[in-house]
């Protein structure tokens, strides 16, 4: 088994590392408290191949694998989290879905522009009453022929008001339950089509959180994804591979706010010597560091099984499972070995505390992935 990550990965994650550290790190205080949409920096990532890694370039992408992506997602989480889940929903949920299930039109149209970064999309499924629960659609698509009229409210939808593209999850025939869900693509400034207000969140505060509101809005049939009832399974598909993005996002959180306490340790003096000559100080730290390196693995192996087209369902899932527990629990220590500092916004980590708890809760909670996983165990 051969650990070792070749050139053009390194080559990757130093271009990802040096975005983060000279684009997005300046300001991204000020974004966090203002709720600014990084929208000058998510330009530039798309001009850098950012926004469409995994996309073949045939379609405007940077064909590149998913370990390329993981090392990517997590040198831009490191810095900036509010840019990252941008970055990771235009790529593996949006991108992903059209090029593996989207029809030759549809790719011309909707996933060119997307890989290119020229435009970002949206995945639309979660619901007031549709969370973990994503089988109790309740908003509607009635089939009419040549089109689908949609109606309904989805919620907490990232790149919400910044969108061009959403792809939307919905109900076409009730009385097929999950087999009667479609996904739809709906473009922005369709008439019915309404984004609501902006969220007030606890973390990833620079990334654009709405509900969307659907009234009589006509979708085409030409824009529905895959068989009439394959909706429910194209967004499983899909947030399968989202959570191996979502994982890489974690991953980056904790290895963001553990440098940072890292080198505070050194720097910090108490009883006379560098706060890192403590043991209480030490053992933080190793801990920290066994957590976020398993944590690393658990993201790689999930994205080199899906390049190797093996089932990775239960690796995602216990990628994500993992590392958002790991982003939660060490960025809350992280704060703890700031001591007061790492109370205030200028020394970052306690922003990376706030963002971390959402890596529990979006593209599945842990409680989801605690299904997925037992599931698989037990054969169900
Ligand atoms: N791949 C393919 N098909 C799958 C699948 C997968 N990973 N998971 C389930 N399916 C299929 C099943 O095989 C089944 O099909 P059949 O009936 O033909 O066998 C069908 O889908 C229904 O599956 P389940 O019976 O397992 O469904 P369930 O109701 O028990 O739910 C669940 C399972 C795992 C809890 C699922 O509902 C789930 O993942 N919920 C969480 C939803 C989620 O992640 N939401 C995130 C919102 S998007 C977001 O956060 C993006 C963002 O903005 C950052």
């Amino acid at each position: 088994m051969n650990f070792e990550l070749s050139e053009e990965h390194l080559m990757i994650r130093n271009a990802a590392r040096d975005f983060a550290q000279n684009e997005l790190k300046p300001g991204v205080i000020e974004r966090d408290e203002h709720q600014k949409f990084p929208a000058e920096q998510i330009k530039k990532m798309g001009e850098l191949g950012f926004l469409g890694m995994m996309v073949s370039p045939q379609y405007g992408g940077g064909g590149m694998d998913t370990i390329s992506y993981v090392l990517a997602m997590e040198e831009i989480s490191k810095v900036d989290a509010s840019a990252s889940v941008v970055m990771s929903v235009n790529n593996s949920l949006v991108c992903w879905g059209l090029e593996n299930f989207g029809t030759e039109e549809q790719k011309q149209k909707y996933l060119v522009p997307l890989a290119k970064g020229e435009i970002i999309g949206a995945f639309c499924l979660s619901e007031p009453e549709a969370g973990s629960d994503a089988t109790s659609q309740h908003t509607t698509a009635i089939d009419m022929g040549d089109h689908y009229l949609l109606n309904g409210t989805k919620n907490w939808i990232t790149n919400g008001s910044t969108a061009s593209v959403y792809l939307v999850i919905a109900q076409t025939d009730v009385a097929k339950g999950h087999k009667g869900i479609n996904a739809l693509i709906v473009e922005k400034g369709a008439p019915g089509f309404m984004v609501g207000p902006k969220e007030n969140k606890l973390g990833i505060r620079g990334s654009d959180t709405h509900s969307l509101m659907f009234t009589d809005v006509k979708v085409p049939k030409a824009n529905r994804i895959g068989e009439d009832g394959f909706g429910f399974k194209f967004a499983m598909k899909t947030l399968t591979g989202g959570r191996i993005g979502i994982a890489s996002q974690a991953l980056g959180i904790a290895s963001g706010a553990y440098e940072l306490a890292l080198n505070y340790s050194k720097e910090r003096k108490a009883f006379g010597v560098p706060i890192c000559q403590h043991q209480a100080i030490q053992f933080k730290l190793a801990d920290m560091a066994t957590e976020i390196e398993a944590a690393r693995l658990l993201c790689l192996k999930a994205a080199w099984m899906k390049d190797q087209h093996l089932d990775y369902g239960l690796s995602s899932s216990m990628a994500k499972l993992f590392a958002s527990r790991v982003a939660m629990e060490t960025t809350v220590e992280a704060v703890q070995i700031h001591g007061g500092y790492g109370f205030v916004k200028e020394f970052h980590v306690e922003r990376f505390m706030r963002d971390a708890k959402i890596t529990q809760i979006y593209e599945g909670t842990s409680e989801v992935q605690k299904i997925v996983i037992s599931r698989s165990i037990l054969g169900k």
